[in-house]
């Protein structure tokens, strides 16, 4: 099996576990990516065929018109105080369940969501794990468009090695704009602490929000290996 292909199983693994705790009466967050579009998948199955009873929002445009497509309710962000579980992916995950996301350019609302969540899931396939954050994975930063120049200066200055304004690979010219109507700039960057750089990042005039997850970060993992799941809980 192509290497991809397997990523595609273990994706849709975790997404049909974390969709299992889910439970009638519960009011759902609706994570971003290719493993949250297996987890929408499945609770829309539950919902046809179990009849799963749920109020869903989402975390992006595009989960918001899965979620649709599959036949949940998703209602703005602003109808809800609070969620009993948001589940979404990643694009790496340390040891202390320490993130980083934004991939899909949709880390602000995601980190609004799983603030709001009683519980955030995070699921993933085993090529996410890393040791350290920022070794993949550049950290995404929204900004708003006119600060894009000066908010890549003080990045720099925060120790990234290369940061650039992320553009469109596809149907679109010119910068990928978010949900938000922003730009995203992709920050190399070694995170030896998650938290101070997630807090000074933010800092930044300009800036919206970044895709380092320490402040607000899963409570649990179900990460899917060729041998199996690996479930995490942190201690409370
Ligand atoms: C979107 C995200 C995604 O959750 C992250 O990029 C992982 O995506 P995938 O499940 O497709 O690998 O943070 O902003």
């Amino acid at each position: 099996m192509k290497q991809a292909d397997a990523n595609q199983d273990l994706k849709k693994a975790a997404g049909i576990r974390a969709a299992s705790f889910v439970q009638s009466g519960m009011r759902v967050g609706l994570g971003t990516g290719s493993t949250a579009a297996f987890l929408i998948e499945e609770l829309g199955r539950r919902k046809r065929e179990e009849n799963l009873q749920i109020v869903c929002t989402a975390t992006s445009f595009s989960s918001q018109v899965l979620g649709e497509k599959a036949g949940l309710t998703v209602l703005p962000i602003d109808q809800f105080d609070d969620l009993d579980i948001s589940i979404d992916g990643a694009d790496e995950i340390d040891p202390r369940l320490y993130l980083i996301k934004g991939g899909g350019a949709a880390h602000t609302r995601e980190k609004l969501v799983h603030a709001m969540s009683r519980r955030f899931v995070v699921i993933a396939d085993s090529s996410k794990r890393v040791q350290k954050l920022g070794v993949k994975f550049a950290v995404p930063v929204e900004v708003i468009p006119c600060s894009a120049r000066y908010a890549m200066r003080r990045l720099m200055a925060l120790g990234a090695t290369h940061c650039e304004i992320r553009m469109s690979k596809s149907g679109k010219d010119g910068p990928v704009v978010t949900d938000n109507a922003n730009f995203i700039l992709d920050s190399t960057m070694d995170v030896a602490d998650p938290i101070s750089m997630e807090t000074a990042i933010n800092c930044i005039p300009g800036v919206l929000e970044n895709g380092i997850f320490a402040s607000v970060r899963p409570v649990q993992a179900v990460i899917a290996e060729a041998g199996g799941l690996d479930e995490i809980t942190l201690p409370a």
